[in-house]
């Protein structure tokens, strides 16, 4: 079932905001590309699993739970690698699992160029990383790889996306739910996002 859930939340508006504008220098861009993917994560997690847990307090016993699953990130080189740290630190015990792809800039496909994956899937959770969901190209081509490698529980995590990218996602892994810190307009002639801000690798590595 396709599911598009989209941040309503003021603080993830707020950020986006610096995040989206041009004169917001690459230091300032990659703490927030952290806090928004820390935000969202918070909102992607919703549903996991728990499983109950007792402990003691100063003052007796507490009925609590803790995390069943075990949570792989898959950032998609490069961009994806900024949001790591944010959502690590909501799930440090997270393992990280990168896969490189970039987009051919003039048919806009992903082209894999890193993937080290063991054999057996390690992980019952993937949070696919990407700040940008432009033709969904990159997004569907990791769910894919992650499908294949045996992981059935994955959700794409992403600062922001087009209406083209998110239709793609869902047309192609319909059971793969989709967070989003805001829905853009359109993609432009080139594949980019608009308005969106720029090119997310750029504008974090200081390379644009
Ligand atoms: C960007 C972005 C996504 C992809 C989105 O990466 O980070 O991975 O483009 O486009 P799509 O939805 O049309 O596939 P890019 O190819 O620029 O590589 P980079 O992260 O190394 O800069
Ligand atoms: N990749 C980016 O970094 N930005 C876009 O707008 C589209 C793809």
């Amino acid at each position: 079932m396709a599911q598009e859930n989209v941040s309503t939340h003021p603080m993830v508006l707020h950020k986006l905001t610096i995040l989206r504008d041009k004169s917001t220098e690459p230091r300032k861009f990659r703490e927030l590309v952290k806090e928004i993917s820390a935000l969202l994560t918070y909102e992607a997690t919703r549903d996991l699993h728990t499983i109950k847990k007792v402990v003691e307090t100063p003052m007796g016993k507490a009925e609590g739970g803790e995390m069943e699953d075990t949570i792989g990130l898959v950032p998609i080189l490069r961009a994806g690698l900024g949001m790591v740290d944010g959502v690590w630190e909501l799930i440090p015990d997270a393992q990280v699992w990168h896969i490189g792809l970039f987009r051919d800039e003039k048919t806009l496909q992903p082209v894999q160029y890193y993937n080290k994956l063991p054999l057996a899937p390690t992980v019952g959770v993937c949070l696919v990383l990407d700040p940008m969901l432009a033709t969904g190209g990159s997004a569907a081509a990791t769910v894919s790889i992650l499908k294949e490698w045996g992981v059935k529980n994955i959700r794409y995590i992403g600062l922001l996306g087009a209406p083209e990218g998110i239709q793609h996602l869902n047309q192609e892994h319909p059971d793969v739910p989709i967070f989003l810190g805001a829905k853009d307009e359109r993609l432009n002639e080139i594949g980019y996002i608009v308005p969106g801000l720029g090119d997310a690798g750029d504008r974090q590595f200081g390379t644009g």
